[in-house]
């Protein structure tokens, strides 16, 4: 069996900027909260909990004067003043990427925009950008979502950072004839793209393909997504056990990719565990 390990591999700039921010809060601090899990990764939360990270689910639920992280995802406006309100020291570990589409979002609306934001509804990082037009930003994740949307002077669109291009693409189309004045921003990131990218080849070049990330990780889904639409054999595994034999039956040739919230030693324990077989 030969691995083709993919390139690039795991946390991106953002997520690893953030886990430093965090990792050197609890060092400072000893303990810190944080707003939801800090990365879609459970095994990588299991490590910075033993190292004195603690999880609540509500702006309500944190302490007074507490040590708040503020995840690469971002947050709300609105969670942001009522945690300053409670005194709390805020550590921002929000991607500057996704800073960027909230910003751009945040302009949007205030210069009269009706603004779209393409992505998941659910997911904390459209909330976010969506958060910085009070609210007011209607979500889409398809180009169907958007095919009775009423025609508006003019309108705006955003993406959340890890979707498809062809997504973004579809959807603008689709709008380039509900309004008289489109502006669409492309703030997809660089670092989504590559990984998406890095699985088109390693579909073409191997017999199947073992993404390594979270189940609650929406880029490793996507870069599952787009391994399947290549015609690859996908293996979506979240730890080294999860790797099915029967899976491996017959492959010569299999090729790894990670989502950008899976850490490096997770990657390393999964190469090591096929290797040793
Ligand atoms: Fe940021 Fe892109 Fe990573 S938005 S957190 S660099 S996937």
């Amino acid at each position: 069996m030969r691995l083709v390990i993919g390139k690039p591999l795991g946390f991106c700039f953002g997520v690893k900027r953030a886990i430093d921010k965090l990792e050197a809060a609890l060092k400072d601090y000893g303990k810190v909260y944080a707003l939801g899990s800090p990365i879609h990764n459970e095994e990588e939360v299991k490590r910075l909990i033993s190292l004195g990270l603690e999880l609540v689910e509500a702006v309500e639920e944190l302490p007074q004067s507490s040590v708040v992280f503020i995840r690469a995802h971002g947050t709300t406006p609105e969670i942001l003043e009522k945690a300053r309100e409670k005194g709390c020291t805020i550590i921002d570990g929000t991607c500057p990427s996704v800073k960027n589409a909230q910003e751009k979002a945040r302009l949007l609306s205030q210069e009269g925009y009706e603004v779209i934001v393409v992505g998941d509804p659910k997911h904390p990082e459209v909330q976010s950008i969506k958060g910085c037009t009070a609210g007011r930003a209607s979500v889409v994740s398809s180009s169907k979502d958007v095919t009775d949307f009423p025609s508006k002077d003019k309108i705006g669109v955003v993406s959340q950072t890890t979707q498809e291009e062809g997504t973004l693409l579809s959807i603008v189309s689709v709008l380039l004839r509900k309004a008289r004045e489109l502006r669409a921003y492309n703030t997809i990131c660089k670092a989504t793209l590559h990984r998406q990218e890095t699985v088109r080849k390693l579909a073409a070049e191997t017999e199947g393909i073992i993404v390594i990330g979270g189940r609650n990780s929406t880029n490793t889904a996507k870069l599952v997504e787009v391994g399947k639409r290549e015609g690859s054999d996908v293996l979506w595994i979240a730890k080294p056990d999860e790797i099915d034999k029967s899976w491996l039956e017959n492959k010569h040739i299999i090729g790894i990719a990670a989502g950008a919230s899976t850490p490096d030693w997770l990657i390393n324990d999964v190469i090591n565990s096929l290797s040793s077989r």
